[in-house]
């Protein structure tokens, strides 16, 4: 089969199954604890994704795409798997590692995988593969030195993308490094939650494929790995009863030291890491707060996602101090900053540059070479909100609408006001070849807000200096 296909029917079943009842309180924040007391289920843990590690410093993993029947918010339904699972099971591996994936093609329809936020080659990343029914390719890589952090993995056939995500398809990717060995970090109880919009388009948000599920924390600080694999939903995250969280990493690496947050917003594709202090005995409601993207407000109401259910007497762990260093970036001199404008034509046609993506005739629209970092200036000439990724180079946000970012962080992912102008700057390390950057709300790409990147080999090896790089980043803290 190929994707389900939603009823309209089916999504009111649900609502009024057995989540109904829940969904019933949840008319404010005194509501939500009966809420969860007559639905919540235990916190998903997420399947492992089993490793073959009998050559050293070699992980070998077998990733399948396949339909299949598993249970999505609490009742069974036929979706698109990897391995089997919703949602697909975790790849760990750590810093320095090769690994080598083996992916094969069970679904009645093409597709192919991207490594998304992973500092791949192009060549291994293959944004523009087609994978037909019964086809395998293998994938192989091996995560750099200071590239501990939270990646994913998802479909990427143009045309296809919004439609297999929403089938049910994703699967987290962590690589693990020696800034996850700091005390402050191990005495965390660590989960990793994925956020998801449900493949029964019934508007809600699941976490490890479970409605508003609680977690009993083991420890008085918790550790979430958090990642939007929605396919087009801004997810703005804030605790009820004051409860603060402190990110310590975002999309492609840790930051330098805890910045303490009430609220964090993850546009698709986004991830973010953040230890949460609980007094013991308490009780603490994540919620989804309403977000307007100009244009269109989404969601009126909170909307409960998980209950972490303090331990009864672990007290919180401190915070760690220094996490990694984050190098301040500056453009090589002699590059131009690349303007790139994301908009919506006369036509309601998604653009970049003013071109609709054409997979037949993909366009350069940039050509950096290698070695270099250059600045990029982003202008969303649409009214609403558009989610830029950029793959195989992690970059900084220098600016917003000239306002410079509080903290310098790795990401692959920017959000966009309407109207908004962003500059990044992005270090073009030890890759060449073309890839993409694109809109992440996979119905924006789908519809052709995506352009192709072609980077270059340096010209000489003296014409271009170097400069503080992805690779060269290190942890602060010894051994
Ligand atoms: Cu997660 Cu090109 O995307
Ligand atoms: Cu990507
Ligand atoms: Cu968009």
């Amino acid at each position: 089969m190929s994707a389900p296909t939603v009823t309209r029917r089916q999504a009111l079943q649900l609502g009024a199954g057995a989540v109904g009842a829940a969904l019933l309180g949840f008319g404010g924040p005194g509501a939500y604890r009966e809420a969860f007391a007559a639905g919540g289920e235990p916190l998903p843990r997420l399947a492992a994704l089993p490793i073959d590690r009998s050559d050293p410093g070699v992980a070998r993993a077998t990733l399948v795409a396949a339909a299949g029947t598993t249970a999505v918010a609490g009742e069974r339904a036929r979706i698109l798997l990897y391995n089997g699972r919703f949602p697909g099971p975790v790849l760990r591996v750590s810093e320095g590692e090769r690994t080598e994936l083996a992916f094969h093609n069970r679904l009645a329809e093409p597709t192919n995988l991207h490594l998304h936020g992973l500092h791949v080659s192009p060549a291994q990343d293959r944004p523009f593969a087609r994978i037909e029914p019964g086809e395998s390719s293998t994938y192989e890589w091996t995560a750099g030195a200071g590239t501990a952090g939270t990646y994913w993995y998802h479909p990427h056939l143009h045309g296809q993308v919004a439609r297999q995500l929403m089938g049910g398809l994703s699967g987290p990717l962590v690589v693990t490094g020696p800034v996850d060995e700091l005390p402050e970090l191990t005495a965390a109880d660590e989960r990793l939650l994925v956020l998801r919009n449900s493949t029964r388009a019934d508007g809600r948000m699941l976490v490890n494929g479970a409605i508003a599920p609680r977690m009993n924390a083991r420890k008085g600080t918790v550790r979430l790995r958090l990642l939007n694999a929605g396919t087009a939903e801004y997810v703005r995250l804030a605790f009820a009863d004051g409860q603060t969280m402190h990110l310590i990493a975002t999309d492609a690496g840790f930051l330098e030291r805890p910045v303490e947050l009430s609220e964090l917003l993850l546009t698709p594709g986004e991830r973010a890491d953040v230890l949460v202090q609980l007094k013991p005995g308490s009780s603490r409601t994540l919620r989804r707060m309403p977000y307007a993207r100009a244009g269109g407000a989404t969601g009126t109401d909170p909307e409960a996602l998980l209950e972490i259910v303090a331990h009864p007497q672990a007290k919180p762990t401190p915070l760690p101090g220094a996490l990694v260093a984050v190098p301040a970036l500056r453009a090589t001199p002699g590059t131009a900053v690349r303007r790139v404008v994301l908009a919506v034509n006369e036509t309601g046609e998604y653009t970049i540059n003013g071109h609709v993506f054409d997979h037949h005739r993909p366009r350069v629209e940039a050509t950096p070479r290698s070695g270099d970092t250059e600045v990029w200036e982003i202008v969303n000439e649409h009214t609403s909100d558009h989610s830029f990724h950029l793959h195989t180079w992690p970059f900084q946000v220098l600016d917003r609408d000239g306002r410079p970012d509080p903290y310098r962080a790795w990401r692959d992912v920017v959000n966009l006001r309407g109207r908004q102008r962003v500059r990044i700057a992005i270090p073009f390390t030890d890759f060449t070849g073309q890839t993409v950057f694109h809109c992440h709300n996979a119905d924006h790409e789908d519809g052709g807000m995506m352009a192709v990147l072609d980077v270059t080999a340096r010209r000489t090896a003296s014409d271009s200096r170097p400069l503080a790089s992805h690779t060269e980043r290190s942890s602060t803290h010894a051994p």
